[in-house]
This record gives structure tokens, C-alpha cells and sequence, in this order.
């Protein structure tokens, strides 16, 4: 458990510098960058498609972590991996059982990833996390950054950090969410690896350096 990635979330920067704003997280120390896709359908919003991507893709060198709140992505995966995602995460409400999606995504190339809204049994993911490399634990309701976070779904990070321990499962743990300085060490406590914060960073006076703080809070809060 001695892994702590820190992943900003583009959603809260400044779309019309985004080349600036990545730069600063990457040079502050960013580990990845999680992208939020929403369809305005599985939620009220609407962001981007595999054309940011491929644009984020040319700017940076981290590794994107692509969160598809869509109700049926399966038709895009192919353009999102091309695009350049590395991860590509998809939600359980949307396939009930998505091991071909799941399949589908690893036969292009990708990481596996499969998240649940804080509303969402863990019990729904259960039986498919031998099949994913992230585990993506949403800690607001999909569809805006900003929101406060929800204690109740650390739980979920918990077992998913012990089912890890006792049966050797291979995904990273990822918290998405109303991450700041307050919740980042309630997170990292509960077995959290990869801390996604959007407005925490973005909004930040010094983005760069709040990726640091981000880090340090939580690696503090481990070693208690
Ligand atoms: C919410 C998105 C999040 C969002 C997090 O639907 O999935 O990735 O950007 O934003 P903050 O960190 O502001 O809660
Ligand atoms: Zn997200």
C-alpha cells in the first residue's frame, strides 16, 4: 500500500488554457489526468468526446485515466483508446454485467475500469474485480464538480482494499470526488491509492503546488 497517485481532474480548469493548466499539474507533480466524458443522458451534463483527448494526448506526457459517465460507451471505445486513454472506466449502472465491455476494452489495448455511484452497492462490483486493473470509487453524485464529498462510500474503498489483500486482485483504488485537504487523508486511511481532485487543484491558487499538498496530507495520514 505504498503507492499514492494524485490525479487532477480536467474538469475544473480553465478550458480556455488547458495546454497552461496541464502543464502546471504535470510540472507540479501530477501522476495522471482523469477526464471526465459526460452524454447528458446517464447525466444531466455534457463535456467532451475523443477529440479533447487526442488534443490532451499531443500536450502531455501522463497518463489519461478516461471516465465515461455514458449510457452505452461501448461504440466509442474504440475512438477513446485511439484517441490516446489509457484507462478507460465505465459504470456499473450502465452494464449490469460488464464483462464483455471490460473484455472489450483490455482487447484494445487499455486498462480496465469500472466505478459505481455512491448510491450503488458494492456488491454490484463484487463479482467482476478480478476482471479490472482500476477500481474507481465515486465519492459525489455523477455529473459536477464541487460537490462535497460522501463519507459513507470510504467503506466501499475498505473492502475493495482488503478483497485486493486476500485474493491478490490487481486493480489500483481510485476516489473521485469532493477529494480536498480535509477528505485526501480520510481517503489514503480507508486504502485509497489514486486520489482524482478537481476544484481542489484547479481552483487552487497554485494548482502545481496543491498537487503536492494533496500527496503529502495523505501520505501523513497513512503513516499515523
Ligand atoms: C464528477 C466527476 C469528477 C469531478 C470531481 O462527476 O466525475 O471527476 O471532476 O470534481 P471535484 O474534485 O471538484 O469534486
Ligand atoms: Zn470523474
Amino acid at each position: 500500500m505504498d503507492r499514492l497517485r494524485i490525479a487532477p481532474s480536467v474538469l475544473s480548469a480553465d478550458f480556455s488554457r488547458l495546454g497552461e493548466e496541464i502543464a502546471r499539474v504535470e510540472k507540479g507533480g501530477a501522476d495522471l489526468l482523469h477526464l471526465d466524458v459526460m452524454d447528458a443522458h446517464f447525466v444531466p451534463n455534457l463535456t467532451f468526446g475523443p477529440m479533447i483527448v487526442k488534443a490532451l494526448d499531443t500536450i502531455t506526457d501522463l497518463h489519461l485515466s478516461t471516465h465515461l459517465m455514458m449510457s452505452d460507451p461501448e461504440p466509442f471505445l474504440g475512438d477513446f483508446v485511439k484517441a490516446g486513454s489509457d484507462a478507460v472506466i465505465v459504470h456499473i449502472e450502465c452494464y449490469p454485467d460488464p464483462r464483455r465491455v471490460l473484455e472489450k476494452i483490455r482487447s484494445l489495448g487499455a486498462l480496465r475500469g469500472l466505478t459505481l455511484n455512491p448510491g450503488t452497492p458494492f456488491e454490484a462490483v463484487e463479482p467482476y474485480l478480478g476482471d479490472v486493473d482500476v477500481f474507481l470509487v465515486m465519492s459525489v453524485h455523477p455529473g459536477v464538480g464541487g460537490q462535497g464529498f460522501l463519507p459513507d462510500v470510504l467503506q466501499k474503498a475498505s473492502r475493495a482494499a482488503e478483497q485486493k489483500r486476500t485474493k491478490g486482485y490487481g486493480y489500483e483504488i481510485h476516489i473521485d470526488g469532493g477529494i480536498d485537504l480535509c477528505t485526501a487523508p480520510l481517503a489514503a486511511r480507508s486504502g485509497v491509492e489514486v486520489l482524482v481532485a478537481g476544484s481542489a487543484i484547479f481552483r487552487a491558487p497554485d494548482p502545481g503546488a496543491m498537487v503536492g499538498q494533496l500527496r503529502r496530507a495523505a501520505l501523513a495520514a497513512r503513516s499515523e
